[in-house]
């Protein structure tokens, strides 16, 4: 059953990603959303070709897109869709950018893609089966002091206390001695890292269900641990994250709950 739903998530994001690697090469005009907060043709027409593909095999089923496609979180069968994470890179044409696709049940994902279609980079999961990228079977880094190790994060598009409190835990972290601070602007490429144990954590004070829905089974199948930053269980809805690869999920959490607003 996952199987079918896991190669319709491919062909989706292969569509997808066509598009938007297609903007790429050739440039496109971006708009913003609000201060900051970019789309373009891009995002619209590589979410429509997404959902199409998803719609001709399973017309039943609800499919929440950025973009332009409400559903209910809460539906039996749920497909929870970026045609674009990472559009501050795609518009300075950095090529660290995805697509990310993820089928839930009962709001809960069970398999998911992440695809970056200029790397030809495809980070697939499927629950209970594991993860791979390429291929190769993923597991998170093994380190269990913050002295070892590089910690991700993200900034939503907030310049005021929100922004505060994630300089404000990146601060802390680095009186924990971490090796560094990756800031790389695509969340669902971030969780992928964490799953890759390229690294051993990463966090963001808000994110949305399709930045995270496909690299939280990422990470899980690869052995990490996801939650909000105050370690309650991920809901599928706007929340804060922290991605891990779990002997370091408590040391990240006494830093980033204190600063959580
Ligand atoms: C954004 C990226 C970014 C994260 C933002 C997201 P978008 O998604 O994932 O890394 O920091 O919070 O909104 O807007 O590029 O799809
Ligand atoms: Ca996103
Ligand atoms: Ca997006």
């Amino acid at each position: 059953m996952v199987d079918s739903e896991l190669e319709v998530a491919q062909e989706a994001a292969r569509a997808g990603g066509e598009i938007v690697a297609r903007y790429f090469r050739d440039g496109v005009v971006m708009r913003s959303k609000e201060s900051y907060n970019l789309v373009s043709d891009a995002d619209v027409e590589s979410e429509q070709a997404i959902v199409d593909v998803i719609r001709r095999r399973f017309p039943g089923h609800a499919v929440l897109g950025e973009e332009s496609h409400q559903a209910d979180t809460s539906a039996e069968h749920l497909w929870v869709v970026d045609p674009l994470d990472g559009t501050n890179n795609f518009a300075h044409r950095i090529p660290q950018f995805a697509v990310s696709i993820a089928y839930c049940r009962a709001g809960r994902p069970v398999c998911g893609v992440v695809y970056n279609p200029v790397r030809d980079d495809w980070f697939i999961a499927a629950r209970g089966k594991g993860a791979t990228h390429n291929g190769r079977k993923l597991y998170v880094d093994e380190h269990a002091r913050l002295a070892e190790v590089l910690v991700g994060v993200g900034f939503y598009y907030d310049r005021g206390a929100m922004m505060e409190a994630t300089l404000a835990a990146i601060r802390d972290l680095f009186h924990e001695q971490i090796h560094g601070i990756r800031r790389f602007g695509a969340a669902s490429l971030d969780l992928c890292q964490v799953a890759d144990g390229m690294f051993g954590a990463f966090f963001e004070y808000e994110l949305a269900p399709w930045d995270f829905a496909a690299g939280q089974l990422i990470v899980e199948e690869s052995g990490g641990q996801v939650t909000t930053c105050r370690g309650e269980p991920l809901p599928l809805a706007k929340t804060s994250l922290l991605a891990s690869n779990g002997k370091l999920h408590q040391a990240m959490l006494a830093i980033v709950r204190g600063h959580h607003l």
